[in-house]
């Protein structure tokens, strides 16, 4: 692999791949033998290494423990038939990092550190990349914090660090979701486009009351009105309305830009599938299950994939959808978008870096 940054690597000295089941994945428990790391001070990014997975040190005045500076992203890469490693759309998820280190008030990690530091390690550990449909190497790049202070102030020192963790499907069955009338995700001039910790954290207590009512996600609706269908916990959702496909827009700052989300959209409008970014209200929703114009729902995520909708709850009153037509515009999306992920479709976008 061509480099343009050395990055120095320190070797694990005994790999853990020979104790992975790769056929019992779950997601996110198994992690890959080395990671990615940078540090931030003297307002640069400075000593680039690989190292073997592990522990960190951490001050209990760590800033980002208290405060909350802390933000991530979620990509995958794919396996081929001939053993290539394929990244899907990293670039993107790189610049989507930086959106959430302004708003966040952290500084920018340049492109090529973010993409330089993940192919590098990629190569390292390319045995961890799962072959075979539906499973990918699923990549976590984040940053934080590192100031040991406990005033109220951006930090001045960050680290940024990028793992990795073979998986297999996040939803491995059509997901049930309950529409969220009370609670709230984001605000307007919140910092719910961030893919920051906290916009999870605050979904938590909502998300546990809804999983012991039986479902598996929220539908997070405005935060004035709730009444204007927004996002769910782990994914941006989609709606087939008699053909037309609508899904949140984005120039709110409350729903995060997803880049399945922004795929999918890609596609649809190739396709020239009908297509509405506008907020689809909570009663539109309920008519369209009332009269059975709903077609399909189904959410859009890098750890989700397409993750049918199968029940969704509105006002109280459980709605089941129809089993997934064979013409479903969430099948065919799912296969072009694998097709392309994993090298069997030609990718004429651009989303693709190969390893
Ligand atoms: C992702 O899809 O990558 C996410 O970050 C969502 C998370 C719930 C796993």
């Amino acid at each position: 692999m061509k480099t343009s940054l050395a990055i120095p690597v320190q070797k694990t000295s005994k790999s853990r791949l020979p104790e992975i089941d790769f056929s019992n994945l779950v997601f996110g428990k198994t992690i890959s033998d080395h990671m990615f790391v940078a540090d931030y001070k003297n307002g640069e990014w400075t000593d680039l290494r690989i190292e073997p997975y592990g522990v960190l040190d951490l001050h209990p005045a760590n800033a980002a423990l208290h405060y909350g500076q802390s933000i991530f992203e979620g990509m995958k890469a794919y396996k081929n038939e001939k053993g290539e490693i394929l990244v899907f759309r990293g670039d993107a998820n790189a610049q989507r990092m930086n959106e959430s280190a302004a708003r966040m008030c952290m500084p920018e990690i340049p492109e090529e550190i973010f993409m330089e530091g993940l192919l590098q390690l990629l190569d390292l550990d390319r045995n961890w990349v799962p072959s075979g449909k539906g499973s990918s190497l699923y990549i976590r790049p984040f940053m934080f914090a590192t100031d040991n202070y406990i005033g109220v102030k951006p930090s001045e020192t960050y680290k940024f660090i990028i793992f990795t963790c073979p998986v297999g499907a996040y939803y491995s069955k059509p997901v049930n979701v309950k529409v969220e009338t009370n609670f709230t995700r984001a605000t307007e001039g919140g910092t719910g486009a961030a893919k920051t910790a906290g916009n999870y954290a605050a979904s938590l207590y909502p998300a546990l009351q809804a999983q012991k009512a039986g479902y598996d996600q929220l539908l997070w609706t405005d935060g004035k009105s709730h009444s204007k269908i927004e996002e769910s916990g782990t994914m941006n959702v989609m709606f087939d309305i008699n053909g037309t496909l609508i899904t949140a827009p984005t120039h709110t700052g409350t729903i995060l830009k997803g880049i399945t989300r922004d795929s999918v959209i890609r596609l649809a409008k190739d396709w020239g599938m009908p297509l509405e970014e506008r907020f689809l209200t909570v009663a539109e929703l309920q008519e369209a299950l009332e009269k059975g114009t709903l077609r399909e729902a189904f959410g859009t995520g890098t750890a989700a994939t397409i993750a049918h909708i199968a029940k969704i709850n509105v006002n109280g009153m459980d709605y089941i959808l129809p089993e997934n037509p064979s013409d479903a515009f969430s099948t065919k999306v799912l296969n072009e978008l694998d097709g392309i992920k994993y090298g069997e479709i030609a990718d004429t976008r651009g989303w693709i870096v190969k390893i």
